[in-house]
């Protein structure tokens, strides 16, 4: 290799590592958050499995509950806060007692289980059994204009211990 293809091949080296570092963020901006990777993490999905933007959630009323798909396809409650930010704690829409799935009733302020009768607070707390523990939670966070929804393996904020599910 002769001097001068030397000195090419090493300044075209430099420009492409340079080029490349500058339009990877930039690249990555614009691409959803990736599933599958390995953190158990997945884009909220509608009930044909379409991916959610978090700007069609976030045109809902405040106090809104939203049922998307969540982790494992499993129907899953967002929250619209008072501040109009979604909240970033998903509620499982699987009743603890037996597994039923139930609906908000807004104006009770509760979630309630059509099968044996159990009550939840807004923040999935038991208000009436015959349910014995809260509803499971998810982490919610809007990246890139999408939900994403992730395990919750933190203590239960509700409970001050150890999540049931983990
Ligand atoms: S399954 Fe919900 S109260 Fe029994």
């Amino acid at each position: 290799m002769s001097r001068r293809q030397l000195l090419n091949f090493l300044t075209g080296g430099a420009v492409a590592v340079t080029a490349a570092s500058a339009l990877y963020p930039v690249g990555r901006f614009f691409l959803p958050p990736v599933e599958g990777d390995g953190s158990g993490s997945v884009i909220a999905k509608d009930k044909l499995g379409n991916p959610i933007p978090a700007a069609q959630i976030l045109a809902e009323p405040i106090g809104t509950r939203a049922l998307i798909a969540g982790i494992a396809g499993e129907p899953t409650y967002l929250t619209i806060n008072a501040d109009g930010a979604l909240s970033e704690r998903g509620l499982v829409d699987s009743c603890t007692h037996l597994g039923c799935t139930f609906p908000w009733n807004p104006t009770a302020g509760q979630f309630q289980c059509p099968c044996h009768g159990s009550r939840y607070a807004p923040d999935g707390s038991v208000e009436r059994g015959p349910a014995d523990r809260p509803l499971k939670l998810v982490r919610v966070a809007v990246v890139n204009e999408a939900i994403v929804v992730s395990p919750w393996t933190e203590r239960d904020p509700r409970t001050g211990e150890t999540p049931w599910w983990v």
